[in-house]
This record gives structure tokens, sequence and C-alpha cells, in this order.
């Protein structure tokens, strides 16, 4: 049955910290009943319009997001502000407060996290962070939504991260503080995960009961249930050969699958580097769920925004400037 009533109680998604784990499990569950059949959400979005946003370039989210939303009905906008960042032509206040006369969600994709911030602060319609420099939350919601498809038990299997400590990493990180499932991240000495947020999730972690553990030991890896990786260098990053020789020995290559283990699966939340931080041989061995991950993006993000739009505040034409046109309408 079709039940469009609230559940998540942030307007926005900027991090996977803004979700309690009441509105996580609840959101796989539908990310997962949407991929067995989305027939009873079809016209969910109708009338419904979103806008992307986006300073980086992008094929899975931007795809994702334009088709999941069609899908269901909705129409999607696409802006594309590769070369022109969002608050040069007018600020960013301005600019949202433009969006939200039209649309019922802005999906943003930005250089700077201030951006997706000063985007929610200044808009009342869901702002969704679709990539910023320090998470993704969307990729570590679908990617989670994978695990659990492949029988990921939270409170005995581990989730192995391995090479830079970036936005997917935090982001994954968040989720698995929230689910209570362990999580170990191994990179090279300096490339640790940002300390702030480490702290955010260990006090959820606390309350979750999960594990997190950074390490510089590649041998860590061993035991993994997956072992997930991402590019050395993030969009917007300068390119730095130095720092990319640290990164050689935590390459994902046979002999790391190996020392992680005969079961373990391999994860990347795409683009790929071949032969950087991962070989071919394990990329298109059996053992990788990247295009289940891909996938999945796509009904993790309905999932998501059947409950971020479904709220009053979402509806432009619930709140008017002015009582004037309310009563013209
Ligand atoms: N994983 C991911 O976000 O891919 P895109 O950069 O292609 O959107
Ligand atoms: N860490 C990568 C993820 C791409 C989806 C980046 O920010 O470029």
């Amino acid at each position: 049955m079709l039940d469009l009533a609230p559940r998540i109680g942030s307007k926005d998604l900027s991090r996977i910290l803004d979700l309690s784990p009441h509105e996580v499990m609840p959101c796989l569950e539908l990310g997962l009943s949407l991929k067995a059949d989305n027939r009873p959400y079809r016209n969910a979005f109708a009338q419904r319009s979103i806008v992307l946003l986006f300073e980086k370039p992008s094929l899975r989210t931007r795809v994702s997001f334009e088709i999941g939303f069609s899908l269901l009905g909705g129409t999607a906008v696409y802006l594309d502000h590769e070369h022109r960042p969002i608050g040069v032509r007018e600020t960013i206040a301005d600019y949202g407060r433009n969006l939200e006369r039209w649309c019922h969600c802005i999906v943003a994709r930005t250089m700077s996290h201030a951006t997706i911030e000063a985007l929610s602060a200044h808009t009342k319609i869901p702002v969704i962070n679709a990539l910023s420099n320090l998470h993704h939350p969307c990729q570590a919601l679908a990617d989670f939504m994978t695990l659990v498809e492949r029988g990921f038990d939270f409170t005995h299997d581990r989730l192995v991260w391995i090479g830079d400590g970036n936005n997917v990493c935090h982001s994954l990180i968040e989720m698995a503080a929230t689910v209570g499932c362990g999580i170990v991240v191994v990179t090279p000495p300096g490339s640790e995960p940002n300390e702030s947020i480490l702290r955010d999730a260990q006090a959820r972690a606390c309350r979750s009961g999960a594990s997190i553990e950074v390490t510089n030991d590649p041998a860590r890896v061993q035991g993994a249930f997956a072992l997930y990786t991402d590019t050395w260098t993030s969009m917007g990053e300068p390119e730095n050969p130095q720092r990319i020789k640290t990164f050689r020995p935590y390459q994902v290559n046979a002999a790391m699958m190996a020392m992680a283990g005969s079961e373990t699966l391999f994860m990347h939340c795409l683009p790929a580097h071949r032969g950087e931080e991962v070989t071919d041989q394990v990329i298109d061995s059996p053992c990788s769920i990247v295009f289940d991950q891909a996938e999945n993006r796509m009904h993790m993000q309905n999932a998501l925004m059947l409950n971020l739009l479904t709220t009053p505040t979402s509806d432009p034409l619930s709140r008017t400037s002015t009582d004037a046109t309310r009563s013209i309408r």
C-alpha cells in the first residue's frame, strides 16, 4: 500500500548523521521494496519537480536521479554549474529562494560542503547532498542497501575501506555508526578521515554499538565481508604524484583480495581508475558488486525522496509568499 506519510524528521540530507537509526533502516527497506516492485509508487511524484545542480561531473548520480524521479511520475531539471559555480551570478540564498518557488527539492553536487549548508539554511524545500568535498550520503545509503542484499549482518560482519579517507569514506563511517556495524578504515599515513567527522561518528557509535577503527596497516583487510576502495584523487583536488606514491601499497589487487578472504566482496563507488586503486582482475571478477551498487543508487534515492518530499513544507504551493497570492489562487 502506498504510504506517503513523512518518516524522516530532517528536511535535508547533507550527511548521513542527519538521519537517525530509526529513519535509516526503513529507508533501506523501502529501497529494497522499490527495486523489487515500484508499481505502488508509479505516480508518487506526479506534479512534483526536482532541480539537479552540479558543480562537478557525474554519470551515476545524475542519471539515477533523473530517471528515478521520472519513473515515479516526476520532472527533473538539470542545471550545469561545472564552469560557473553557484553563488557567482547571484548569492546562494537568492538562488535557493528562486528555486523553492518552482520545485520541491534541490539535489546538489558542490565543490564545498558549505554550499550545501548555505542552500539548506536559505530554503524551505529539502536539499539533498549529491556529493560534496566532505560527504556522499546517497552513495553510502545505496552501498548499505547492496550489502544487505548480499546478506551483510550488522552485528557480526565488518566493512573495510582501503585508500583515501575521503567523502565516500566519511559517509560510510557515518552509516556504520548509525546502523551499529563494524568498519575498519585503512589509509596511508596522512590520508586518514577528517577528525571532526570521526569524532561525530564515534559519538553515535557509542550509542549504536558500532566499532570504528582507523589504521595504516593493510593487513587489517583480513576478514572483511567487503573491501571498498575509491579514487586516490577526488574531484576538485590537485594532482599530487608524490602523494599518490604513498597509496601504491594500498591498491586492491589479487594479493590484497586474497589477504582479505576467499569470500570477500569488492566494492567501489565508481568511476574506477583501473590500474591505480584497483586492478582489472579484481573489478571484473565475480566478487565485484560495483554495478549492483550503481544500480541501487536509483532505488535508494527514490526511497529517500519518497520520505523527504512528502512533508507539508516541501510543497511550494502550500507556502506562497503572501496571503494575497494565496487568495488569488
Ligand atoms: N558514484 C558516483 O557518485 O558516480 P558519479 O560521480 O558518476 O555520479
Ligand atoms: N571521492 C570521489 C567520489 C566520486 C563519486 C570524488 O569525490 O571524486
